[in-house]
């Protein structure tokens, strides 16, 4: 992506894996052009996929506009007239599985067939839960003071701008439109750059199932851009964004001035915590698994702390797991792991392994690109006992980087594991009940996996602890952010009837 080339938008829609694809932003149920365009590539081989609109100020003003004037009968519509619109878009999205998978595979390169099996059913699974959510469970009693009745209610908040990423960019995507629109918020998604596509598709879904004009709108283009324009925009009530700790922190400077609410879900440098009791081959399974997705994964647990008594059975092990990964292109049912995103951010993966090797990082796995594949295929890597304080062990390399620590105590583990400026989540492996219990009570992080990885139930609370985020995702914690949460206290006398 070269950000200083001005390309001008060269068609209204392209062709995608057969699917036609509108090049344009979709704000008030309208396709809008922009005077330029940005290039949107495939991670797989590089190719060109499209020149994609670029948004500025001004769509940001239209979209904001728009989303504005849909509000009020968004809102009027209460939790049962939003949920047969959302719940006709969750089947819109169910028989669309394969397309969207093909499109967002094609497009930020994770494998077609986690998307197909997994990722995609999941984009119709948030939709669907949060709108039955909103009618069923979004309640609580009415309790007396003093024979005063409080009523607890959520109410529609206005506009909220969601900021996305392209690590999984539907599924993460609607993890914040489900319940933004459920809650009775009109909504505006900023897709990442380096993957626009399957948004656009998704917002042709949201307009055949009926969604009115204006209530779910998307913009596309630069971070710096359009998303610095949405985020500033005085008419928005909700800011929720998905992505890195530094363009959290300009976002945070921004809705500082109009004391906008912010959702944040950050990066991590999750640790995966090994005890002398564990499983060992459980333990491998679950630290092989970190390499998921190429490394692109914000709750990746890619600081594998392993207990000295067993790290070298744990080593052998895991070398031989890792090294058996089958890398390749993404489409392709055997593959494992795909390539990295985009040019920029293999550079960036490859500029960490590399400084660890100047230095005299002893890495035992991978550390170099895939030279058979090229492009943008990067290598599993493991680092084995890095320096504590280097940057491979304390920054989040979003790549198939891992390291490998050892300790001695339990209370030693527990420092390091909590020894970052992040807390996503942890993983922990351990053989003893008891002691697992006692260790995860002390893991600073938003999700603690006890032997296990990935179990993601949207009932529960998801964010992070210190710099990985700002608040909690999933049932009522999403729509405590989304909604007005209110009070309405009636008092027992005046009443003439
Ligand atoms: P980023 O945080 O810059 O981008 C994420 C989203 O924010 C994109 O849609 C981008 O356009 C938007 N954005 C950027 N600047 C903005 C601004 N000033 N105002 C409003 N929106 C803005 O992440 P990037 O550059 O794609 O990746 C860099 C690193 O961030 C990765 O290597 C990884 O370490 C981390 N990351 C973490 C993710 C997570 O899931 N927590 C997801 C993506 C990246
Ligand atoms: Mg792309």
């Amino acid at each position: 992506m070269n950000k200083d080339e001005v390309r001008k938008p060269a068609l209204n829609t392209i062709e995608v894996v057969g699917t036609k694809i509108d090049t344009r932003h979709y704000i008030g149920g309208q396709r809008v052009a922009s005077a330029e365009a940005f290039t949107n590539t495939s991670p797989i081989d590089g190719s060109f996929l499209g020149d994609i609109c670029r948004g500025t100020q001004l769509e940001a003003d239209l979209a904001v506009a728009a989303a504005k004037k849909a509000f009020p009968s968004w809102a009027a519509l209460g939790p049962k007239g939003r949920g047969e619109l959302l719940l006709r878009l969750a089947e819109l999205v169910e028989e669309n599985i394969e397309t969207l998978a093909q499109l967002e595979t094609i497009d930020n390169g994770s494998l077609l067939r986690s998307h197909r099996r997994g990722v995609m059913p999941r984009v119709a699974m948030n939709i669907r839960f949060f709108a039955e959510w909103a009618i069923n469970e979004l309640q609580h009693p009415d309790f007396e003071t003093r024979g005063h009745t409080n009523k607890i209610s959520w109410d529609p908040s206005g506009v909220a701008v969601l900021i996305t990423p392209w690590n999984a960019p539907l599924m993460l995507a609607t993890w914040k439109i489900g319940p933004a629109l459920a809650a009775g918020d009109t909504v505006i998604l900023k897709p990442a750059e380096w993957t626009p596509l399957s948004a656009s598709f998704f917002a042709d879904l949201t307009k055949q199932a009926g969604i009115p004009d204006g209530v779910f709108n998307v913009v596309q283009g630069f971070g710096k851009e359009v998303g610095a324009a949405l985020v500033a925009h005085p008419d928005i009530a909700r800011i929720s964004f998905t992505g890195s700790v530094p363009t959290a922190k300009v976002i945070a400077r921004s809705a500082a001035d109009n004391l906008t609410p912010v959702s944040f879900e950050l990066g991590g440098k999750s640790p995966c915590v090994v005890l002398e009791d564990a499983d060992i081959d459980l333990a491998v399974e679950l630290a092989v698994e970190q390499y998921d997705n190429a490394g692109q994964v914000c709750l990746s647990g890619t600081r594998i702390l392993v207990h000295e008594n067993i790290a070298d059975a744990f080593a052998l092990k895991f070398k031989e797991k890792a090294l058996q990964i089958i890398q390749g292109d993404p489409r392709d049912e055997a593959t494992q792991i795909g390539p990295q995103i985009h040019q920029v951010h293999f550079d960036r993966v490859k500029g960490f392994v590399d400084r660890a090797k100047e230095s005299g990082a002893n890495i035992v796995v991978g550390g170099e690109p895939n030279t058979d594949l090229g492009g943008l295929y990067f290598r599993p890597t493991l680092v084995m006992n890095p320096d504590p304080t280097s940057e491979i062990v304390t920054s989040e390399v979003f790549g198939p980087v891992l390291c490998l620590q050892t300790f001695k105590t339990d209370e030693e583990a527990i420092a390091m594991a909590n020894s970052t400026e992040f807390g996503l989540a942890a993983i922990l492996v351990s053989g003893n009940k008891a002691r697992a219990e006692r260790v995860a009570k002390e893991l600073v992080a938003g999700t603690i996996w006890v032997n296990c990885f990935f179990v993601r139930d949207l009932r529960a609370p998801f964010g992070g602890s210190k710099k990985s985020g700002i608040g909690r995702e999933g049932g009522n914690w999403s729509f405590d952010f989304y909604a007005d949460v209110k009070n309405t206290v009636v008092s027992p006398n005046g009443w003439k009837e």
